[in-house]
């Protein structure tokens, strides 16, 4: 528990050691005080009592906790925390208040889109989240009919209007478009906008990267070379996007045996399966985590 904690707080065992200790300092000076107030409040012990004790401790809680870290040197760490809890109060208080803070994801598409499809389906029933555009390169792709029937906007890019451009970064920018997840996009995305949205381009790949990844790794030829190579295992990879192909940070990998009897179009098919369960809620889990983090 405490290797898992010192991973989460990014702390070494000394400064752990202090945290938990300032926590509890903290917690119990929070305690003492709240008591003593209430007693000079003159209120009798009943329920109101408790009631009233709880909204104090919860008030007094930071200052307490703050005042302790400063001796046991921790100030900096708490301040980060602090924040950190305001940020998602804040958050939940003005999507309960309907606030436009909503996180506006853009889809890149080139293809059928039965990835964007389920990511559409997926996020109709979470408010917060809105799938706001789908971006797509390649006229007449299916992609473009799922973004009509579902009525969101489908910015084809082309010659006149390139991906990565200052005008197309600036009319992602002006949508407030937070995340952009590919789905199946065949253009290499540009370091201008890797640039304007660090850490904030996911791309699914049909197989487990960093095999089967790379330039002209696409579609089927990703699954008839597993098959050729007589793999036993392939999967799916969701991972950021970098300046190089299939090559950011992975995020998250589902596994698949391969049978005996598959093909490369049985493995894409179930491969397609996978993708479509766990994408969606692999990008809901990350664009939550960002945005509150
Ligand atoms: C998926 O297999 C995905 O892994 C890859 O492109 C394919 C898109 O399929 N990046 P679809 O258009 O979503 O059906």
């Amino acid at each position: 528990m405490f290797k898992k904690l010192q991973a989460k707080w990014n702390v070494n065992g000394r400064n752990l050691l202090l945290i938990i200790a300032t926590f509890a300092i903290g917690g119990s000076i929070c305690g003492f005080l709240g008591r003593k107030l209430l007693l000079l409040s003159g209120l009798e012990k009943n329920f109101g009592w408790f009631l009233l004790y709880i909204i104090l401790i919860t008030i007094l809680w930071p200052f307490c906790v703050i005042l302790v870290s400063f001796p046991l040197g921790q100030f900096a760490f708490f301040k980060k925390y602090i924040k950190k809890i305001l940020k998602r109060v804040m958050l939940s208080r003005s999507f309960v208040a309907g606030i436009n803070n909503n996180i506006r994801i853009a889809i890149f598409a080139s293809g059928a889109g039965s990835n964007a499809q389920k990511i559409i389906e997926y996020f109709r029933k979470e408010p917060h989240i809105k799938i706001d555009l789908v971006v797509c390169n390649k006229p007449g792709a299916g992609v473009i009919k799922i973004a009509g029937d579902n009525n969101i906007e489908c910015l084809m890019v082309n010659r006149e209007f390139p991906l990565g451009s200052d005008l197309f970064i600036a009319a992602l920018k002006k949508r407030r478009i937070d995340f952009i997840i590919l789905a199946g996009f065949l253009i290499k995305i540009p370091s201008a906008l890797i640039m304007a949205f660090p850490k904030k381009i996911i791309n699914i790949h049909p197989a487990l990267l960093p095999a089967y990844g790379g330039k002209g790794m696409y579609g089927m030829f990703v699954h008839e070379a597993v098959i050729a190579n007589k793999e036993n295992k392939s999967g799916i990879s969701i991972h950021y996007v970098d300046e190089l192909y299939d090559h950011g940070e992975i995020i998250f990998q589902a596994t698949y045996d391969i049978l005996p009897a598959d093909t490369a179009e049985t493995l894409a098919q179930t491969i397609h399966r996978l993708e479509h369960t766990h994408y969606p809620p692999v990008i809901e889990k990350i664009v939550k985590k960002q945005k509150t983090s």
